[in-house]
C-alpha cells in the first residue's frame, strides 16, 4: 500500500513517516518543504493551491492518503479566522477531490474540540457543539470525509505527546524542559482530558488504513486528568520537584480561544476494531524515555527503574 502523509513535519506527520510499518506499506511525505523525514523522501507543496495537489496526488498515485496537515494553534485559529478555514477546511476539500480523482481512500484527523466540554469524556455518538474556530473548523472538514460519496475516515483525537526531533514543544514535553530546568510554570487545573501517546495514534492510523475502514473514530490515552494532574505525574515519572509550578484556572489564562473544560475521548469503539488498547500515561512516558532522541535530549534525568 503506497500511503501519502502531509503535514509530513508536525508531530504525527513525522511519527508516521520515522516508524517501519513493514514490507507492505511505501510511506511517502509531503509538507510545505521538501526535508525528507529520515529516509522518507517529502514533496514541497502549497496544499491551498487546488491544482498543485491534484498535479502531485497524480503524480505519487497513493493508495491511501492519512491528512495531517492543519493549524493546530487553536489561539491563532481565534485570531486569524480566515487562515484556519483555509488550511483547516478548504485544504481538506483539495485532499478529497484530489485523493478522489485517484482513487485513494482518505483518514483525516479532527479534535475533541469539536464537543463544549460540559460533559466529557465523549463518545461518537455525542451531540458536538464547539467552542472555538478550530473546533468550528475541524468539525466542518468532518463533513467533508464522512459524505456517503467519499467512504473516508475521521479520527477525533487529543492531547498529542511524543519526544520527537525538530516538533514544537507538546504538553508533555514542554513542562518537562521547565521542571528539568526549574523554570517558573503556570499550568491551568480545570481542563480535563486523555492524554495520547502519538505514536499509537500513528500505529491506529495505519492499522486501520490497513483494514479499509471508513467512519468516526474517538482516539486517546487511556488515563483521564487534568493538566494539572499530568504534569505532576510527569514530574513524579522522572523524580522531578513540581513545587515551584502555579495553578490557575482557565478564566486566568488570558487564551484567545474558548476550551472545552470537562473533555475527553471514550475509546471503546477503536479499541473493539483495532483489537487493542492505546497507552496509559505512565505507559507512554516509559516508551517516551527509552527513545534515542528523548535519551539524548534528557540525558541528565534520573530514569524510573
Ligand atoms: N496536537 C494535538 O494535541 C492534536 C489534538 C487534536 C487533534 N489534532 C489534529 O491532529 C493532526 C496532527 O496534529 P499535529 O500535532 O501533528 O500538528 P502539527 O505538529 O502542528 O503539524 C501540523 C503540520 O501541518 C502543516 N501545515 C500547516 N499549515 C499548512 C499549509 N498551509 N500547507 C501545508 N501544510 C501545512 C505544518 O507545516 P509546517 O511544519 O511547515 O509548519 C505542520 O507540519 C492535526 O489535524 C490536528 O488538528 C492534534
Amino acid at each position: 500500500m503506497r500511503l501519502l502523509v502531509t503535514g509530513a513535519h508536525g508531530l504525527l506527520g513525522r511519527s508516521l513517516l520515522q516508524t517501519d510499518w513493514g514490507a507492505d506499506i511505501d510511506c511517502i511525505g509531503c509538507g510545505r518543504r521538501a526535508e525528507p523525514v529520515g529516509d522518507v523522501p517529502c514533496h514541497a507543496i502549497d496544499l491551498t493551491d487546488v491544482d498543485a495537489v491534484v498535479e502531485l496526488w497524480r503524480q505519487l498515485r497513493p493508495d491511501r492518503v492519512i491528512h495531517t496537515a492543519a493549524v493546530t494553534n487553536v489561539d491563532q485559529c481565534e485570531t486569524e479566522p480566515e487562515l484556519a478555514r483555509r488550511v483547516n477546511h478548504e485544504i481538506v476539500a483539495h485532499v478529497v477531490a484530489a485523493s478522489l480523482d485517484v482513487g485513494a481512500g482518505i483518514a483525516h484527523l479532527s479534535t475533541d474540540y469539536v464537543f463544549d466540554g460540559q460533559q466529557g469524556p465523549y463518545s461518537e455518538q455525542d451531540a458536538t457543539r464547539p467552542l472555538s474556530i478550530y473546533g468550528q473548523t475541524k468539525l466542518e472538514s468532518e463533513a467533508l470525509l464522512l459524505d456517503p460519496g467519499v467512504d473516508g475516515l475521521v479520527v477525533r483525537t487529543l492531547w498529542l505527546y511524543g519526544h520527537l526531533r525538530s516538533v514544537r514543544p507538546n504538553l508533555v514535553t514542554w513542562p518537562l524542559a521547565a521542571l528539568v530546568r526549574g523554570k517558573p510554570m503556570r499550568i491551568v487545573s480545570d481542563q480535563w482530558g486523555n492524554p495520547t501517546y502519538v505514536h499509537d495514534l500513528a500505529r491506529a492510523l495505519v492499522e486501520l488504513s490497513r483494514q479499509g475502514v471508513s467512519g468516526l473514530f474517538h482516539m486517546g490515552g487511556t488515563t483521564f486528568l487534568s493538566r494539572e494532574q499530568l504534569v505532576r505525574q510527569v514530574a513524579e515519572h522522572f523524580r522531578l520537584d513540581a513545587s515551584h509550578m502555579e495553578t490557575m484556572t482557565t478564566a486566568n489564562a488570558g487564551q484567545a480561544a474558548p476550551r472545552p473544560l470537562r473533555s475527553g475521548l471514550r475509546t471503546d469503539t477503536i479499541e473493539a476494531q483495532l483489537g487493542w488498547s492505546p497507552a496509559s500515561l505512565v505507559e507512554g512516558l516509559e516508551r517516551m524515555a527509552v527513545e534515542t532522541a528523548f535519551r539524548q535530549d534528557f540525558a541528565d534525568l534520573s530514569m524510573p527503574s
